[in-house]
């Protein structure tokens, strides 16, 4: 078989002869084995014969020479550093608790310092951000800190929690702004710089768009259901053209509680897993916003897509309500053909669901401040899946979420826009969107033509009833995760229809020689990974792939190491593996310069869980999160 039909067979989703790369394996057929036997044949007698093709695929893919990846892949590590290609070289940007204010108190890693000083350091846990440039060797990044670590934080471990304890993991929250500088050694953060903001837990924001002001979202605090304070558990992100930053709260409802044992919790609330008990942050036990008895609609403010204007620091972050309320993952915006805005969003939970927002109105590239309020009024959607039996592929639909249509009516719980809004994930099950293994980031090819969602990992598919096997999630018990692709109607991203197939499976070829386990074609004992995440194309159409995933490197994850980075053709299906993080770390958050010769990447938590990391500073340091920028010893554009 030659480059070319692979090439099409990878990238041509609406054509109609069948993609081998999509179709089931047959779990009797030994996949090792059967490589020596497809060379000895000759590949191309196999190919489109399920169900060997996966197996024959993987014998091409070791042919194929990707045009657009030129670094030379990288070995699985344990090891408690960042490792990238040959040629490559990384600094360390900023980490947990680094100053992003002049005058600002340094890291104090003993867990003694006070919530004043976290307020002027750069937040906990660095996930999604963007850049935006100001020069061409000058930038304002915008960064989510998703979350603290309790362990971490405080000398006590959160044993002995105190009101400043719980402000000081507020400061810790939320995202950080600041401008960087391009110097002989690098990236800086410039801490004189005029943009530099923290934007925390108890930041005023204003929620707009339907759900605004309506009776749930009022509380004793603010009668007016629009002013807010605060964003928490910020994970990914996302940017607009017109020069503003999306940020993504997803499990907010960790951060609520109460002690009063007669508050009961509405169903309502009960499908985001909110929950009485609160032993991690108790924040509600020092500040009643977060007790479920005193404040029952607080939670209902958080779980938005929440606009930033990095260019303003005295600007008011904006709840967009319009885009849902769930646990976002992150906000993949463009603009269609057609002028509309088009957002597509992950609910990362387990059976959860993968939405698209269409903007009411037009974008117009010569008159950006009409932009701003795009994002105010628009159609949300559910994806529902369909599939042919047996086939990794298949067509799909976009069903509205509007009220008074597809049972969105009274007589089912839902009286008003804002309803179905403010209680999002009922309304995406009552017109029967399609239960996803946990959809995490999703990115949009810079050419427009398809759209991927990482589906991270899901032990609840097969088990439970409304996640039945099949289709996008075709494993009971999901264990690595898969990429799901979709290519919309006549290349138009407001269309009600769309066709998918699967990017990627990931698996463990060298513990699994057959079947869905061993993952599809393009998953091979050099590149196999678990639990893709973060997600996102550069320029050149090269898709970066993050993972938050199992690191013990044994059993089913043997020969996987610590998470990593990978770099995948879209073309050809290559994968390869760029960068691996430290120990117990989870890789999430990416940008680029405008140039595409630095990339910055987000090093999230080393060390969880009490696991033996000490990076970036190394001996018996405190681990800390860090953004580490890289670039090419001779200053070329990353991954070509
Ligand atoms: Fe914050 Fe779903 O990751
Ligand atoms: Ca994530
Ligand atoms: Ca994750």
């Amino acid at each position: 078989m030659s480059y070319n039909n692979s090439h099409d067979l990878c990238s041509n989703l609406n054509q109609e002869q069948d993609s081998e790369f999509t179709q089931l394996t047959d779990k009797a057929v030994s996949r090792r084995g059967f490589l020596t036997g497809a060379g000895a044949l000759g590949l191309g007698a196999f190919i489109g014969m399920s169900p060997i093709a996966n197996s024959v695929q993987a014998a091409i893919q070791t042919q194929v020479k990707s045009t657009l990846i030129g670094f030379e892949p990288i070995a699985s590590s344990t090891a408690d550093t960042v490792v990238v290609p040959k040629g490559y070289k990384l600094t360390s940007l900023i980490s947990w608790g680094d100053p992003i204010f002049e005058g600002a108190p340094e890291f104090d890693p003993t867990g003694r310092a006070p919530a004043s000083a976290q307020a002027l350091q750069f937040g906990d846990n660095t996930d999604g951000m963007s850049l935006f440039p100001l020069s061409s060797d000058r930038a304002v990044l915008a960064v989510n800190n998703e979350y603290t670590n309790t362990d971490l934080l405080y000398d006590h471990k959160g044993d002995m929690m105190t009101a400043d304890d719980v402000l000081k993991a507020q400061n810790a929250h939320g995202v950080s702004v600041f401008e960087i500088q391009q110097t002989a050694q690098g990236w800086v953060v410039d801490r004189s710089g005029k943009l530099n903001r923290r934007i925390t837990a108890n930041t005023p924001m204003q929620l707009t768009g339907p759900a605004a002001g309506h009776d749930l979202l009022k509380t004793a605090a603010d009668q007016t259901g629009r002013e807010v304070l605060g964003t928490f558990n910020n994970c990914a992100n996302g940017e607009t053209p017109w020069g503003t930053y999306l940020t993504c709260e997803e499990n907010f409802h960790k951060y609520f509680g109460t002690e009063d044992e007669a508050h009961s919790i509405p169903a309502e609330q009960k499908r985001y897993g909110l929950k009485a008990v609160d032993k991690r942050y108790q924040w509600s036990k020092f500040d009643q916003r977060f007790d479920l008895a005193k404040n029952p609609n607080e939670p209902n403010r958080h779980g938005w897509v929440v606009e930033i204007d990095p260019m303003d620091p005295e600007s008011k972050p904006l709840k967009r309500t319009a885009l849902g309320r769930f646990k976002h993952e992150n906000a993949a915006l463009m603009v269609d053909d057609s002028g509309h805005v088009v957002v597509y969003l992950g609910d990362d939970e387990r059976g959860e669901n993968l939405y698209k927002f269409v903007s009411k109105g037009k974008y117009d590239a010569n008159d950006q401040s009409r932009n701003r309020d795009l994002l105010v009024d628009g159609t949300l959607y559910v994806a529902k899946f369909s599939a042919d039996h047996g086939e990794l592929k298949g067509k799909g639909e976009w069903l509205e979420l509007t009220f008074g249509k597809n049972g969105l009516t009274p007589e089912n719980g839902f009286n008003s826009q804002a309803e179905v809004l403010i209680h999002t994930r009922l309304a995406a099950t009552q017109v029967g969107g399609t239960t996803m293994d946990r959809p995490e980031w999703v990115a949009v090819h810079p050419n427009k033509s398809s759209a991927c969602c990482t589906l991270t990992n899901n032990k609840h598919r097969g088990k439970k009833e409304d996640q039945p096997v099949g289709g996008p999630n075709p494993r009971a018990e999901n264990k690595y995760g898969q990429i799901v692709r979709w290519t919309p109607m006549n290349g138009d991203h407001t269309a009600a229809e769309f066709s998918w197939d699967l990017f990627l499976i990931a698996g463990n070829p060298s513990i699994h020689q057959a079947g869905l386990l061993a993952g599809s074609s393009n998953i091979t004992t050099e590149n196999m990974f678990n639990s893709p995440d973060g997600l996102g194309f550069d320029k050149g159409g090269r898709l970066w792939i993050m993972t938050d995933g199992k690191y013990s490197n044994a059993d089913d994850f043997a020969g996987m190491g610590n998470n990593q980075m990978l770099c995948a053709d879209p073309e050809t299906g290559e994968i390869h593996r760029f960068l691996t993080g430290p120990i117990a770390s989870e890789v999430t958050g990416l940008t680029f310069s405008p140039d595409q010769k630095s990339m910055f990447v987000g090093i999230q938590d080393p060390g969880e869980k009490g696991k033996p990391s000490h990076f970036p500073a190394g001996g018996d340091s405190k681990p800390r999160s860090t953004i580490v920028v890289i670039t090419r010893e001779d200053g070329g554009v990353i991954g070509a």
